[in-house]
């Protein structure tokens, strides 16, 4: 399996208003096919991409996407959501019918279904009865793997060896992962990750977006969410960004395939969220090359000096 994948988070949260839809699924669309067609495989998405009235759209335009695939590649792709423990979605049984709702978006084809937070700092009863509601619809053969998020090196171990304890393996973990993502407990993480033979999904690998700004530039997007952040973080990136447009330059490829191949050299599957065409020949192109040691390491030293770094997710667990 190609080791990137991507994300669809900024397919649902979009506001979705009358023609503008139309042309922007349009562009979606093509996006999609472009991915596939540039060998990207794995696609990450969630029952809270598109909330409200968007009504679930990261999975709905998903799958309306995927029922025009031919069967052979449909098949090869893997399909990922991630379940949502909201507060009102308790015991066992308290993601069958949102699975079901899933599974009716998706039009069938869900591969794996992940937990998308840890409950552990407020409800911890509550993720572990979701977990095991999982495994339930997991052995009644509902989908082929499970997957958590947010989850802290202690209670990934935890929640591994209980889903363990009925035979049922757990295939992946994702976090928050990039050049200037926390690090806090993020080799304890990995460590964990590869003892126990799990997947690390690198989430927002690209800073949500920061990392592929040239050093030059300083354009902050309009969302006021990316605005800060933007805000903060290009001036305290600019000598990473400098180091990454330089090995870019020699490579002959784009800072992001650099900043996505940083995420591989670490053992992670980056899911950048991809948005045109373009982005997603873009992202596809990293998967035939690698950084050197040297280039590894020159990273990890500007990466380490970075003067802010990313918010961590308050969800994140021990
Ligand atoms: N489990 C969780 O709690 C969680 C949380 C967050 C995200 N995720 C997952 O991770 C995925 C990716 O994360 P993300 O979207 O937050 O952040 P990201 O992947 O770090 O950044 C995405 C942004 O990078 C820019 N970009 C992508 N490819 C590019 C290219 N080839 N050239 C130039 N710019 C490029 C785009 O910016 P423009 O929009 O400006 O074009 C895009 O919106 C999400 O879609 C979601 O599936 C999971």
């Amino acid at each position: 399996m190609t080791k990137i994948g991507f994300g669809t988070w900024s397919w649902g949260n979009r506001f979705v208003w009358g023609y503008e839809a139309d042309k922007n699924d349009q562009l979606l669309k093509q996006t999609f096919k472009a991915a596939i067609n540039n060998g990207l495989n794995l696609i990450d998405t969630a029952d809270s991409y598109g909330t409200g009235n968007l009504n679930g759209r990261s999975e709905q335009l998903l799958g309306n996407f995927i029922e025009e695939l031919p069967f052979s590649k449909k098949r090869s792709l893997t399909i990922a959501t991630k379940l949502a423990p909201y507060p009102w979605r308790i015991g066992r049984k308290g993601f069958y019918n949102p699975f079901k709702l899933s599974k009716k978006r998706l039009k069938g084809k869900i591969d794996r279904v992940q937990l998308h937070w840890s409950t552990y700092r407020y409800a911890p009863w509550q993720e572990t009865q979701l977990l095991d509601g999982i495994g339930d619809l997991y052995e009644n053969g509902e989908f082929s793997e499970i997957g958590v998020s947010n989850m802290g090196p202690k209670r990934l171990r935890w929640l591994h060896s209980r889903l363990k304890k009925r035979g049922i393996p757990l295939k992946s973990l994702q976090i928050q992962f990039s050049l200037l993502s926390p690090q806090q407990n993020r080799n304890q993480i990995k460590a964990v990750c590869k003892e126990l033979n799990i997947d690390l999904l690198a989430y927002s690998p690209l800073a949500l977006g920061i990392l592929a700004v040239k050093p030059s530039d300083s354009k902050v997007p309009n969302t006021l969410l990316r605005k800060i952040i933007f805000n903060r973080l290009l001036p305290a990136s600019i000598d990473l960004r400098k180091g990454l447009e330089r090995i870019a330059i020699e490579r002959k490829a784009s800072q992001v395939q650099v900043a996505l191949n940083w995420c591989r050299a670490h053992g992670a599957i980056p899911i950048p969220g991809i948005r045109t065409p373009f982005q997603a020949k873009d992202i596809g192109a990293a998967c035939k090359w690698q950084l050197s040691k040297k280039e590894i390491d020159l990273l990890d030293n500007l990466a380490n000096q970075a003067k802010r770094r990313m918010p961590s997710n308050p969800l994140l667990s021990k």
